[in-house]
């Protein structure tokens, strides 16, 4: 107040107020799933009688290899000094190492290989360096549904995302030929996940030929999210991975970014670990994006992941876990809805329409009578060309116990046959 008592006039402090502040491409995110899932279950109270069983969350639930969680503590001195970003030569060389064995192709641990704080960071950070948002009519491709962080990735970059379908008569695969030439002359980055969220296809060598011959043709690059490759049911069935496809094909890495983790093969989603590895001029470029974000990983998780990259046995054993419970599981569904094993990876991607309910609703009363959540395919997929992909499906992750995975699918099945009495009634 001044010495007279006089009010002040009052003298706005900032122009703009703070809600304005923020970047608009941020209004053009959509909800997450589950959050989509939250507002589904409102007001819902789940039968008391049964306890939850959650096909939910795609989130690993095998437990932590010992030899990962000595290496941690084991490594610990590493809090010490700050990580470079490029990460140590050793947890390099042996994502190096793990790519050469896996895949048969040898990369250079200096130029074309980098850790990452999971693939998830680095699915986002890759589009934030390789779009040009600026170029008039940037688009990213999509996979449809999709994991979801494509999308955010593509929308943030300044891009528009044009979702490419999945076609259930061709086992999943995308409708790339539907694209028009000129989508295809926009498209700086195509996202593709092999073996997919949520549909477990694994992209065939036929559709790499294509897909390399469409990013030569327009020049966009490709962005493999391979981070189920470890999970699959048939040792003779081994997911093909896209630098093996390349080198199938007599190419190299030229606009192919590979991007990978230790989450799901090795049960440590919790680390933040994982890898991008391919071309060595676009992994320059995202290496100096990468310093000022500054999402180098800890001293103590390279070293882990050091272990983790070098040891396969606890992945076969993992793998054998995974392998059972989709044995049991996969019959026990498909005897009332329509599901078949997929590729690999640890979703199964049923049709529910047979149960004459609509996804949704088909969540929403599994959820009430039976205390069991699945996730709506459509909240996974866009309407795009006239449809949403993932309408009619339900996304069941098998992460649980074997038991527990058992009984949720007999609950499952329980539930369709009440959908069948009552429609016969
Ligand atoms: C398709 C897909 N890509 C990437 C990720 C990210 O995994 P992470 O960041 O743990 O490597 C997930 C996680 O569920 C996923 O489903």
């Amino acid at each position: 107040m001044p010495r007279d008592g006089a009010p002040r006039p009052s003298v706005p402090t900032t122009l703009f107020d703070s809600a304005d502040l923020v970047n608009p491409l941020l209004d053009t995110l959509q909800t997450y799933p589950f959050e989509k899932l939250r507002v589904l279950f409102a007001g819902v109270t789940p039968t008391a009688a049964l306890k939850p069983i959650s096909f939910g969350i795609g989130e690993p639930k095998h437990a932590t290899p010992a030899l990962i969680k000595d290496a941690i503590v084991g490594s610990l001195d590493g809090l010490a000094s700050y990580p470079a970003t490029a990460g140590t030569e050793a947890l390099r060389t042996a994502i190096a190492g793990w790519i050469a064995r896996r895949y048969g192709v040898t990369l250079d641990a200096a130029t074309e290989v980098l850790p990452v704080s999971g693939s998830r960071e680095a699915l986002f950070a890759l589009a934030q360096t390789v779009v040009d948002g600026s170029r008039p009519g940037a688009v990213v491709v999509c996979p449809n549904p999709f994991y979801q962080i494509y999308e955010g990735a593509a929308l943030l970059a300044g891009a528009t995302p044009y979702f490419a379908n999945s076609d259930p008569a061709r086992n999943f695969a995308c409708d790339y030929a539907a694209i028009p030439e000129d989508v295809w002359a926009r498209t700086q980055l195509l996202y593709v996940c092999s073996p997919g969220n949520p549909t477990g296809a694994v992209i065939t060598l036929d559709d790499w030929r294509e897909l390399f011959a469409l990013s030569d043709k327009y020049g966009f690059v490709i962005a493999s999210d391979e981070c189920y490759s470890e999970i699959y049911f048939d040792e003779d069935r081994v997911p093909l991975g896209s630098l093996e496809a390349a080198r199938a094909l007599g190419r190299d890495a030229t606009r192919l970014v590979v991007l990978s983790s230790l989450s799901k093969r090795s049960n440590v989603p919790g680390m933040r670990s994982g890898f991008v590895a391919g071309d060595a001029a676009i992994l320059k470029r995202f290496l100096l994006y990468r310093t000022y974000h500054g999402c180098a990983l800890s001293p103590v998780w390279q070293s882990a992941s050091v272990a983790a990259w070098g040891d396969e046995a606890h992945v076969v054993e993992n793998r054998a876990m995974y392998a059972a419970k989709f044995k049991t599981v996969t019959p026990m569904i498909a005897s009332v809805l329509d599901v078949k094993l997929p590729d690999a990876a640890f979703y199964l991607w049923v049709d529910v329409r047979r149960s004459g309910l609509s996804d949704t609703e088909f969540a929403k009363r599994l959820y009430a009578d039976y205390n069991v959540t699945v996730l709506p395919g459509s909240y996974l997929a866009r309407d795009a060309h006239g449809l949403n992909p993932g309408s009619g499906f339900v996304r069941i992750a098998l992460v649980a116990e074997v038991a527990e995975c058992t009984e949720g699918a007999q609950r499952i099945v329980d539930f369709c046959h009440g959908l069948a009495k009552a429609r016969a009634a």
